[in-house]
């Protein structure tokens, strides 16, 4: 798919997400979480792979976010657990337009 058939979703303005901040938003029909680390944004499906939980209130130690449900851990760089198995969260990708951090979604 082209990034022309794709569509941007504006999550909310680059200014709301400060450096180790992090904002829930409902776009395009799924629940995203943004984060801003190290001056570098990740968006996640905020739904872990394990059982579904909510992963927006995880614990963030730099760049690894904690599910709050058991504990599982995944690295935002690459989507992957850090405690084992092959569970990857859903990365998604994003940009800043104008002042607003868009997902583009199929
Ligand atoms: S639901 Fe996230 S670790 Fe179980």
């Amino acid at each position: 798919m082209s990034a022309a058939t794709q569509t941007a979703h504006v999550i909310c303005a680059d200014a709301d997400v400060a450096e180790g901040e992090r904002k829930l938003a409902f776009v395009g029909g799924r629940s995203v979480v943004v984060f801003r680390i190290e001056g570098q944004l990740h968006a996640i499906e905020n739904s872990c792979p394990h059982n579904g939980a909510s992963l927006a209130s995880g614990c963030l130690q730099g760049r690894v976010l904690s599910c709050p449900a058991h504990g599982l851990r995944f690295d935002l760089g690459t989507g992957r657990s850090l405690t084992g198995g092959q569970l990857c969260v859903k990365l998604l990708p994003t940009r800043v337009i104008d002042g607003q951090i868009s997902l583009a979604t199929a």
